[in-house]
């Protein structure tokens, strides 16, 4: 597939990006910046922004946590971080104007006089950057240090600029400490203000599912329960937990995966068209849809821990020999469920969901397989290699979207195989694809919040979480129960084989 001959002449390092939106003048705050986001996934996003020329024309960045270190130290080591993890090429001109604005601030969250200095280094900021009292303050901290965080901001707010606070994930443990967070954040700030992450959103693949379904006219009248057989949804990791057993022993796949990217997954699949593209109307049509999804019952869920195995020729330990992981955890790393949305489109249409650690393959995929032909006319030879067809969106890696269809085999016969039309990112637009956070930065800058989740969306998603977590206090599985490598436990495989289904691989 190939591009207008117009959209080839494009400036590529604009393109993917929304052309010229540049922000208003402010700062970032991010606490917690000793961080393993802040360096391979905040930094590297801020500078391939400054290298397109799409971050505010004064901008600066405050790095904040309890770490000692010095502005010099920190510049150093974000400088590195880019060079490390960056998709653009290090340029020392684009560089310098950003680290011209960079500080770090070591304290103690709870400490007045650490907040104090933030105050003075913010107005230093103002006055000598002109970042306009405008501020940025993004929490890349667990849960439980926010409550600190939004009360100090509240108290110092400034009359003149904005304040934006923006919550990585986790969003809380469960529904309840959800809501608390949100009742927390609200009393303070308008929702309009708060940006919660979900950086699966932040994906140009994920967001063309919402071209795909509602920029084609193709799709949308065979897109329900009388055209579709089922949809098959999988987030497949082949990394573990690296060094992260401390967040992770508490989350599991479930609260790490499942709460939120597989469900956001499900809900662009299954939402309505919304009326328009604000934020507000994409989130109405989606919040609907993650409140009609139930589980049929404790049979139709599976979990997993993975066991000692070989990923890519690499012998790697069983996830209670991690560092930091308990030998007797009891922590999930694989998760299959097979759910429903309760509406007139999707009714009886199960959608089976995988997400796991340690599996055969790095795939995140959304496979909507259609119903067979109703009657093929051709000899039951040529009808074997006849097959559903189904269209199999690639939201990473090999990102693009296929087709399979059933096509006659050259010769004298009558045969048929499937085969597929595919549109590869890669082949067709000829700039590299953004990293989420690029995206994400720059919405939130831009006060843009549709690719946010909103107080009532995540809600919804614990719901549902906390109703299986429900089911799996009354039993106790045999941990491990599949081996690093493959994919899951078997009992994964029987979860979808029982309707007469099987996982597809593509
Ligand atoms: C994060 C999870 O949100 O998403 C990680 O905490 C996971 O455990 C990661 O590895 C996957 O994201 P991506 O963009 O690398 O597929």
């Amino acid at each position: 597939m190939t591009l207008a001959p117009e959209l080839q002449e494009e400036n590529p390092l604009l393109e993917g990006l929304g052309l010229a939106r540049t922000p208003e003048s402010c700062s970032l705050i991010i606490f917690g910046a000793s961080g393993d986001l802040t360096q391979r996934k905040l930094f590297p996003a801020l500078y391939s922004l400054a290298f397109r020329h799409l971050l505010p024309r004064n901008f600066g960045v405050v790095g904040v946590a309890r770490t000692e270190e010095s502005d010099e130290d920190f510049i150093e080591r974000m400088k590195a971080a880019v060079q490390e993890y960056g998709r653009d090429s290090f340029r020392d001109e684009i560089w310098e104007p950003l680290a011209q604005g960079m500080r770090y601030i070591s304290m103690d969250f709870g400490d007045e006089s650490g907040w104090n200095r933030l105050s003075k280094t913010l107005a230093d900021l103002d006055k000598n950057l002109g970042t306009a009292e405008n501020r940025v303050y993004y929490f890349a901290v667990p849960p439980e240090a926010i409550a600190t965080l939004v009360e100090n901001i509240g108290k110092r707010r400034s009359k003149r600029g904005w304040d934006r606070l923006v919550v990585e994930k986790p969003f809380g443990w469960d529904l309840q400490s959800a809501q608390e967070l949100n009742a927390l954040l609200a009393k303070d700030f308008e929702e309009s203000s708060i940006f919660r992450i979900d950086h699966y959103l932040g994906k140009e693949t994920v967001q063309n599912m919402l071209a795909l379904r509602f920029a084609n006219g193709i799709f949308e009248p065979v897109w329900n329960r009388q055209f579709i057989d089922h949809v098959q949804i999988t987030v497949a990791e082949t990394i573990g937990i690296e060094n992260r057993a401390g967040y992770y022993e508490k989350a599991g796949v479930i609260r790490d995966v499942f709460q939120n990217h597989l469900l956001q997954l499900v809900a662009l699949t299954a939402m309505e068209p919304p009326i328009d593209f604000t934020s507000e109307s994409v989130r109405n049509e989606k919040v609907k849809v993650l409140r009609s999804l139930h589980t049929p019952g404790p049979k139709h869920v599976v979990r997993g821990q993975y066991g000692a195995g070989w990923i890519e020729g690499e012998e790697v330990p069983a996830y209670r020999d991690e560092s930091g992981c308990a030998p007797d955890s009891m922590t999930d790393t694989f998760i299959a469920a097979k759910l429903f949305v309760d509406n007139w489109r999707w009714a009886d249409t199960p959608f089976y969901v995988r997400a796991g650690k340690r599996l055969a393959r790095r795939e995140t995929t959304i496979a909507i397989q259609f119903q067979r032909a109703p009657h093929p006319p051709f000899e039951a030879i040529a009808g074997e290699g006849l097959r559903p067809n189904m269209l199999v969106v690639h939201i990473q890696p090999d990102e693009g979207v296929a087709l399979s269809i059933g096509a006659k085999v050259p010769g004298s016969g009558m045969t048929i195989r499937p085969v597929h039309m595919d549109f590869l990112y890669g082949g067709t637009f000829r700039t590299g694809i953004p990293e989420a956070y690029e995206r994400l930065i720059l919405d939130i800058m831009l006060g843009d919040q549709t690719l946010f989740t909103r107080a009532d969306e995540v809600n919804e998603e614990w719901s549902l979480v906390d109703a299986i977590i429900a089911f799996w206090r009354r039993d106790k599985p045999v941990f491990p129960n599949y081996a690093a490598g493959t994919w899951g436990p078997l009992a994964s495989n029987e979860l979808i084989q029982r309707d007469g289904r099987s996982w597809q691989r593509f």
